[in-house]
């Protein structure tokens, strides 16, 4: 075997080794205990709090907003898209809830985008559909249509 090949094999298994002892020192002891992934993860992200109630524990306290948002096509929004995470302010009324008034609130889902399929949510045009105004003067947001 030539010299200079003999050479570049020993930078190649120097090279190796290297990789070698830094994956068994830098492994976690927890990988590959339930599949290609850090077995203890699961229970860090199990133990953090669910910052989500959903939209039937704001009902227990909110019925009639819950009530008038179930006759109007908004029934399926969860309130937390639009009021941000309630797991504070169902333990204590006295944090407060995000509200929003802001025409971007409802622009998000409803602005004319040619990517997202126009008949499962109407699109308008924000510069044509009564422009300088906020939506809610003329949409209730619980219940566009009321
Ligand atoms: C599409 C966004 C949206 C959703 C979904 C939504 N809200 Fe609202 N909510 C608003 C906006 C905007 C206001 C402010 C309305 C105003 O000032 O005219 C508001 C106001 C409120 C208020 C304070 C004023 C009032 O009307 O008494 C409460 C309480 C409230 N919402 C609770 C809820 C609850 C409970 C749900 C779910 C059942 C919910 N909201 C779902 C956007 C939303
Ligand atoms: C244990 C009862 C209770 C629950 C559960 C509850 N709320 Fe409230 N909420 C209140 C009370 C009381 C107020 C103050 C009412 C007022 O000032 O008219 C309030 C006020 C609000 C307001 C007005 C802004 C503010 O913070 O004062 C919004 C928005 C709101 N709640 C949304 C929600 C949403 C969304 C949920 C579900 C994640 C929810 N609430 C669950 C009792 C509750
Ligand atoms: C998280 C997404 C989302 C947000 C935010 C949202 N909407 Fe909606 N909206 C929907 C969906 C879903 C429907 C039901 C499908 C439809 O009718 O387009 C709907 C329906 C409507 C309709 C009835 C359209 C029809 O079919 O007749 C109006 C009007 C409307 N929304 C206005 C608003 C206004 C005003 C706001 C802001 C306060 C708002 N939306 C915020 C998702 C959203
Ligand atoms: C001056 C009152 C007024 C304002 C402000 C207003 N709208 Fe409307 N909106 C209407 C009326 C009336 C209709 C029904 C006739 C039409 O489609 O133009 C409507 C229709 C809609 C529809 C259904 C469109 C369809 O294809 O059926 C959506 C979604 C909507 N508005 C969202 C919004 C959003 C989001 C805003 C704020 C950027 C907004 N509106 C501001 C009065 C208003």
């Amino acid at each position: 075997m030539p010299l200079q090949v003999k050479r570049l094999l020993l930078v190649f298994a120097i090279f190796i080794g290297i990789m070698l002892v830094l994956k068994y020192v830098l492994t976690p002891d927890s990988w590959r205990e339930y599949g290609p992934y850090r077995g203890n993860a699961i229970g860090e992200i199990a133990s953090q709090q669910a910052k989500y109630v959903q939209k039937e524990s704001c009902a227990d306290c909110h019925d009639s907003i819950a009530e008038i948002k179930s006759l109007g096509e908004h029934i399926n929004l969860q309130c937390e898209i639009c009021h941000g995470p309630g797991y504070q302010h169902v333990d204590d009324e006295n944090f407060k809830m995000e509200i929003t008034k802001n025409n971007a609130l409802c622009l998000r889902c409803h602005t004319k985008n040619a990517a997202s399929p126009k008949n499962i949510i109407k699109q308008i045009d924000a510069i044509e559909h009564n422009e300088g105004e906020e939506c809610i003067t003329c949409h209730n947001p619980h219940q566009p249509w009321l």
